[in-house]
């Protein structure tokens, strides 16, 4: 099964997808995360593409779509039956025709797509709290959901992270560069599979249950 989760920024795909990751089996490719252990790792890629994650700038199609395309061979090569979320990709008109062909060449399809609506104003508060752990990718919110021990992941025990591109003013670029492509992003999936919107104002546990129910009934 295929799934894609996505919405703005802050709207919760990393926080579903990690529900869903240890609740249903699913393994999640999030590009942001990607990206990031690029830009961390200091490798070719990742000094290439710090600048638009610090501007809050998409990276360049031609600089994503190589690094989905190996991602995908290896987990469809690894698993006899995948259970996959896409996290924040595709997200341009080019990045969706190219999952499109990358799908049908591996005889694959899009299952569902889960559209988190939010009100925009809350993002910035959302984000601006955020913490996310450097090993299993849990995330918390200093105000709505904190760490039991200051800056420790509950889970694993390793340190959280404040991401860079998580200043308002960073924010508020990603949010408007979000709202310039999500009609596209919207019609893709609406051609290829049913988007379910999803109310992602409610609590984390609500959202997930909303996508739970949706998620293995026959469409
Ligand atoms: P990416 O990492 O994908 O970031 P994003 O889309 O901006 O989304 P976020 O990860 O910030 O938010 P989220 O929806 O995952 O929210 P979360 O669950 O963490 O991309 C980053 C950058 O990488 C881009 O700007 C671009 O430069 C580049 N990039 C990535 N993919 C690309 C692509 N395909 N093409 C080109 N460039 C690409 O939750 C946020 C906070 O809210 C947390 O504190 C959480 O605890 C809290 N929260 C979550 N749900 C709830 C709830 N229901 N109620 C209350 N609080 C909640
Ligand atoms: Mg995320």
């Amino acid at each position: 099964m295929i799934i894609s989760i996505f919405g703005p920024p802050g709207s919760g795909k990393g926080t579903q997808s990690y529900l869903l990751t240890n609740r249903e089996n699913f393994i999640q490719l999030s590009t942001g995360d990607m990206l990031r252990s690029e830009v961390s790792n200091n490798t070719d890629l990742g000094m290439k593409v710090k600048k638009y994650l610090d501007s809050g700038k998409l990276v360049p199609d031609e600089l994503i779509i190589d690094v989905v395309k190996a991602r995908l061979d290896t987990l469809v090569a690894s698993y006899s039956s995948l259970r996959l979320i896409f996290d924040g990709f595709p997200r341009t008109e080019k990045q969706c025709l190219m999952l499109a062909d990358i799908l049908t060449d591996m005889g694959l399809s899009m299952d569902r797509a889960f559209l988190l609506n939010i009100d925009l104003e809350d993002l910035v508060r959302r984000l601006v709290a955020r913490r996310v752990c450097s090993s299993c990718g849990k995330v918390y919110n200093l105000v709505l959901s904190p760490p039991l021990k200051d800056n420790l992941c509950d889970n694993c025990g390793a340190v959280l992270i404040h991401r860079s591109d998580d200043q308002e003013n960073i924010i508020r670029e990603r949010i408007k560069t979000y709202s310039e492509f999500i009609d596209s992003i919207k019609s893709f999936f609406s051609n290829r599979t049913t988007i379910f919107d999803i109310d992602a104002n409610q609590s984390i546990e609500n959202v997930y249950r909303d996508i739970v129910s949706k998620l293995f009934i026959k469409k």
